[in-house]
């Protein structure tokens, strides 16, 4: 009781008001029924992982060096000498792949219970930048180990935006600093990785709840009205339970499976093959199998029909009202995705 009185007397705010506040912003928010289901807690995922990853960035920065001749030694200290070094290491790599991998069940889940309807369009489009962001924070954290894979992962990712048409050769310079992989681009990755895409993901992350708890969560089509129970305790309790799962799994992952340190990066060695991460295998598909600029023509459409779906959706359910046709979309997606990523990483030798 001294205590609270101590910081009350020296930090005069109305507590009374504060709790009630919390209360009915937090404890209380009507959560639908069906939420009861874990399938629902999805977007809780990469809002968990994200944090975990804020605290391992954080913790990797006090020891990881930003200079091509020091990036690859520094990241071994880590790895090898300093204590728990590889734990967090591996906690960083492995939560990153986690992320991907809740963003895309968080996206599934959405999509297949049309949960972007009108008025939810922009809280989806939000997404997409989250989406982006995340997606951009895994190529830049690829590349800051300086091995050869991730070298020349950078050197073969970084060219094909060149073929983006009309400021491919703008874009090129932006990311490399230069026409060449040199210096200049591990000091922008660097700083894309740790000062720009952060802070963007965070404002982002809010505006998108904020946005969530202006509009309430969206019922499931069909089965409005049914009711709503309180955020507090079942689905607080939901979210508790989840991030101790999380915890468990990625420091299980990090213990058995450490990530290594492969070779220091040599410009003047071309490795035999060079593949991206699982998640942007379906951008390296697209650009092998067409010619760079058809195939980089055909992302960026694609891109545009992720980013606008809402509306194409609800544009086709105006003209032919009983048509599901987000199970079909959906459904085909899944299945080319998972396609691509059999033909290139089971069947295709390393
Ligand atoms: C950093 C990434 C993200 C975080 C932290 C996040 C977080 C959340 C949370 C906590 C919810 C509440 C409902 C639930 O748990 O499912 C939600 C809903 C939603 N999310 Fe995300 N999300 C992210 C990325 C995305 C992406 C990539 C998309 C789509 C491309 C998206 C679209 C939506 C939509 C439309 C809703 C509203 C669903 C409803 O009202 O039921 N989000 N998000």
């Amino acid at each position: 009781m001294k205590i609270k009185e101590w910081i009350v007397e020296r930090f005069p705010i109305d507590y009374g008001r504060f709790v009630e506040i919390s209360e009915k912003v937090f404890a209380k928010e009507p959560i639908p029924l069906h939420y009861k289901k874990w399938w629902f807690a999805t977007g809780a995922a990469p809002l968990l992982l994200i944090m975990f990853q804020i605290v391992t960035g954080i913790l990797l920065m006090f020891y990881y060096i930003p200079s091509p001749e020091m990036a690859y030694e520094s990241v071994r200290y880590i790895t090898e000498e300093v204590r728990f070094g590889f734990w967090i290491r591996g906690l960083h790599r492995w939560g990153s792949n986690l992320l991907i991998m809740a963003l895309i069940l968080h996206i599934i889940r959405v999509f297949f219970t049309r949960a972007y309807r009108r008025p939810r369009e922009l809280n989806w489009m939000i997404g997409v930048g989250l989406l982006g962001i995340c997606l951009g924070l895994s190529l830049t954290g690829y590349s800051l180990i300086q091995n050869q894979v991730s070298y020349w992962a950078t050197t073969v990712g970084t060219n094909s935006v060149k073929s983006v048409p009309i400021i491919g050769n703008a874009l090129l310079q932006f990311f490399r600093g230069g026409e060449e992989v040199s210096a200049n681009t591990l000091t922008r990755f660097f700083t894309f990785h740790v000062t720009l895409l952060p802070p963007l993901l965070l404002f982002l992350m809010f505006v998108h709840i904020f946005i969530l708890r202006l509009h309430g969560m969206a019922e499931l089509e069909g089965r409005e009205g049914e009711g709503f129970y309180a955020f507090y305790p079942e689905h607080f309790f939901k979210v508790v339970i989840l991030t101790l799962f999380f915890v468990a799994v990625l420091s299980t992952l990090s213990v058995m499976s450490p990530p290594g340190m492969g070779e220091p990066a040599d410009p003047a060695v071309t490795p035999a093959h060079i593949k991206p991460e699982w998640y942007f295998i379906f951008v390296y598909f697209a650009l092998k199998v067409m010619p760079m600029q058809v195939g980089m023509s055909v992302l960026m459409i694609l891109g545009l029909f992720f980013v606008f779906w809402p509306f194409i959706d609800e544009f086709i359910g105006k003209r032919v009202p009983n048509l599901k046709i987000h199970y079909v979309v959906g459904a085909a997606a899944i299945l080319i995705f998972l396609l691509v990523i059999a033909k290139e990483i089971l069947l295709t030798p390393h």
